[in-house]
């Protein structure tokens, strides 16, 4: 009885939160159907992929190669995040028309703004192309030859295909190397800004909320699809004209309740869930606290100058939410696996592993081999980590280096003609640099970053110049002497001729220090590195493929590489911490809540303010009479996810997907479903600031709005009256 009882408890909370996996949507229905259909979906597998009918699939697009998009209307109209378009809304700002703060609805189609270089790609067709792919190559064969027939069987498969401009086939490796897909795209390059809100909603508490819930952000912008003539995609023509999508989804108006079936379909970027427990312990214990400890450092010295000064707040913005972004990140994943015993956890799978495997003759003595490899890597990995998030990132004079080594090179290997050219290219780049910098800031963080290096990395990796120096008065030489300090200076050493200007730039301290440390890296780490990280992954391609055998009780889905995926789960609340219980939604009530005015971060829109106080919310508010802002779900999804569709039961978007709570980010290595939430804009909350902040009616019109829980609850009274 009372294992029946446990039993039935675990399929409950197994039933509740099974969210994890990145599932292909061509193998849904041999794979997925059954389970995303116990767990509240009224759809088939044959509604979301399909190569012979339009579905759900069609009105998914990879935004810019680096986020999701989804189509909302018949008349191409694309929804994804505010953080997705920012580049292409800010390159339409400028302090007189700044739609970044005061935000841009278009009143017609020809309002509508052309963005150079940004282009939306649909999936046609996914095909398995594994033998294809994999032919010739026989069990011993190194692995470098391994990757020479690949990328010839590749080569000659893309030659087959008569693809033009816009169509294309993508081939990629999964499962660490033991599968090959084909791809099939299309892409549409004329891509119109149609609207944003200003950035105090889309990025309504921009740091400090990041990657934290409860969250009030209204994440999202709109832009639009141009065709040809005859809906054919083009490159960007004034006369194109609006993209008819085979489908676009609906948008519900009926909300989330807790327990919900959500799905979220679009472009994961990278996961690695397969790796072996030791991998996983180096990521927690010296990976992300060597990338953090480097980053917080030149954080702190950045705020601290960013508070004083509302120019340098401007100029570092950009920079500082980048670098912010994935601090806070790693910050979140390694506290997970420490508090989810993802190592123990794994180490327990590895028993079991190792019991199977001891049975099987391939596959016996693989764990040890990688213990052995995992324990020659990790001392140059932690050098390697400290030395791109140092010298190549957040030291920022040194890695500007980088751009000015190859006029050295250039002039060296091939004379001054070509010097002149790379002049040029070099010019445009410093222009872009000093835009965002400032020496005195940077010379702080020189400071504390090079303590933390000449702390933690043994002094073998170390520069010598560096070993046993007082590193103020090395950083009052550098900053002091650099003739790439500021523009002028790094301007009057590039007008010399290319003779005296090379030897400027050889003896320059900055340079210098840069050129040591690079080849360092090349001599004493790269070596050691690369060969040993070959290594581990042809032995990761033989343990993905042994657990897949091994355990074939187990359903394997493939680690994220930017292909179009699957993800299903619940509406759902957590428990972050002992005595800390977070609901599943948050409202407009706590925008309120968070507002300060005139603060960078949670400063409030007068017109939004207006419309709280009048509680003029249309048909968008919930049952508690607030407008419902964003809401939480147990879909395991990761960077690229950005702007994907959060779709209900029947395949209507009920929320866009902008982000995850920082607790849950090891679902990058080890999704655990009791802390890993994805973190949506509520459908309702983006029809809310589009139709009564924004006024912009053209586009509520044009969309197709739907009531799928209210029809039920109608035929549910009219059955009941019978
Ligand atoms: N954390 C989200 C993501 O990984 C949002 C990032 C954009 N927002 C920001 N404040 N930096 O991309
Ligand atoms: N904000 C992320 C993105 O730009 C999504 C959050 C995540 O990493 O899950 O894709």
């Amino acid at each position: 009885m009372r294992i029946l009882s446990t039993l039935l408890l675990l399929t409950i909370y197994l039933q509740t939160y099974a969210g994890e996996g990145m599932w292909l949507p061509h193998l849904l229905k041999a794979m997925n159907e059954k389970d995303m259909q116990a767990m509240g979906m009224k759809l088939k597998a044959e509604d979301i992929y399909s190569v012979n009918k339009g579905s759900l699939k069609d009105a998914i697009v990879h935004f810019g190669g680096f986020c999701t998009g989804e189509v909302i209307s018949a008349q191409g109209l694309v929804l994804t995040n505010h953080h997705c378009g920012y580049d292409n809304i800010l390159s339409h700002s400028t302090l007189e028309k700044n739609y970044m703060k005061n935000g841009f609805w278009s009143k017609s189609l020809k309002e509508e703004l052309p963005n150079k270089g940004l282009f939306v790609k649909f999936i046609e067709k996914i095909e398995d192309v594994t033998s294809q792919i994999m032919a010739g190559i026989s069990p011993g064969i190194s692995l470098k030859e391994r990757q020479i027939l690949i990328d010839a069987n590749i080569a000659k498969f893309k030659a087959q295909m008569k693809m033009d401009k816009f169509h294309a086939v993508d081939i990629k490796p999964f499962f660490a190397g033991n599968q090959y897909l084909a791809f099939y795209t299309v892409s549409y390059n004329d891509i119109r800004l149609v609207g944003t809100p200003p950035e105090s909603i889309g990025k309504f508490g921009a740091d400090t909320d990041n990657w934290v819930w409860p969250r009030h952000t209204g994440d999202f912008s709109l832009f639009r699809i141009y065709a040809g003539p005859n809906n054919e995609p083009a490159d960007y023509a004034e006369n194109n004209k609006p993209f008819t999508p085979s489908h676009f989804l609906p948008v519900s108006l009926d909300g989330v309740e807790e327990g919900d079936f959500t799905m979220i379909f679009g472009f994961p970027g990278r996961t690695d869930e397969y790796l072996p427990a030791i991998a996983v312990e180096q990521v927690m214990d010296v990976s992300d606290p060597a990338k953090i400890a480097v980053r917080d450092a030149a954080l702190k010295v950045m705020d601290k100058y960013m508070r004083k000064d509302p120019v340098t707040k401007l100029k570092y913005a950009g920079k500082f939410a980048t670098i912010a972004n994935y601090w806070k990140k790693w910050i979140g994943e390694a506290e997970g696996l420490k508090k989810t015993n993802a190592v123990y956890k794994k180490l327990k799978f590895e028993k079991e592993f190792e019991r199977r495997a001891n049975l099987d003759t391939r596959y016996k003595g693989l764990l040890p081999r990688f213990n052995a490899l995992y324990e020659d890597i990790e001392e140059v990995s932690m050098v390697r980590d400290y030395f791109s998030e140092a010298p190549n990132r957040n030291i920022e004079l040194l890695r500007l280096m980088n751009t000015i080594r190859p006029l050295v090179s250039t002039f060296e290997n091939n004379g001054a003609a070509d010097y002149e050219k790379m002049k040029l290219r070099v010019l445009t780049s410093l222009e872009a640099f000093y835009k965002e910098y400032a020496a005195e800031i940077d010379h702080e963080i020189f400071e504390r970053v090079m303590e933390i290096c000449v702390q933690n990395i043994p002094a073998k990796y170390l520069p010598t110049s560096v070993i046993d120096k007082d590193i103020q008065q090395m950083a009052l030489k550098i900053y002091g002497q650099s003739n790439f300090t500021d523009m002028d200076k790094a301007k009057a050493v590039l007008s010399k001729n290319p003779a005296e200007a090379v030897k400027m730039i050889q003896s320059d301290p900055a340079f210098m220090l840069a050129n040591e440390w690079n080849d360092l890296m090349k001599i004493e780490v790269s070596p050691i590195y690369d060969i040993t990280k070959a290594k581990i992954d042809s032995l990761q391609m033989i343990y993905m493929k042994a657990q897949m055998d091994l355990f074939p009780e187990k359903k394997f889905y493939p680690d994220a590489n930017s292909t179009l995926r699957v993800t299903f789960g619940k509406v759902s609340g957590f428990k972050p911490k002992d005595g800390l219980i977070y609901d599943h939604t948050t409202h407009l009530d706590g925008v309120i809540e968070k507002y300060i005015p005139s603060d960078y971060e949670f400063d409030v829109d007068p017109k939004l303010l207006d419309l709280y106080n009048k509680k003029d919310y249309g048909p968008y508010a919930d049952e508690t009479g607030s407008v419902p802002v964003c809401f939480l779900g147990s879909n395991h999804t990761t960077g690229g996810n950005s702007g994907s569709p959060a779709i209900d039961a029947n395949g209507n978007l009920i929320g866009l997907n902008f982000d995850r709570v920082w607790e849950g980010t090891m679902s990058d290595n080890n999704y655990d479903p009791s802390i890993c939430r994805n973190i949506m804009v509520d459908a309702r909350y983006i029809l809310f600031i589009i139709d009564k902040h924004a006024g912009a009616n053209r586009l509520i019109d044009e969309m197709k709005l739907v009531h799928p829980k209210k029809k039920k609850k109608k035929k549910k009274q009219v059955e009941a009256m019978y």
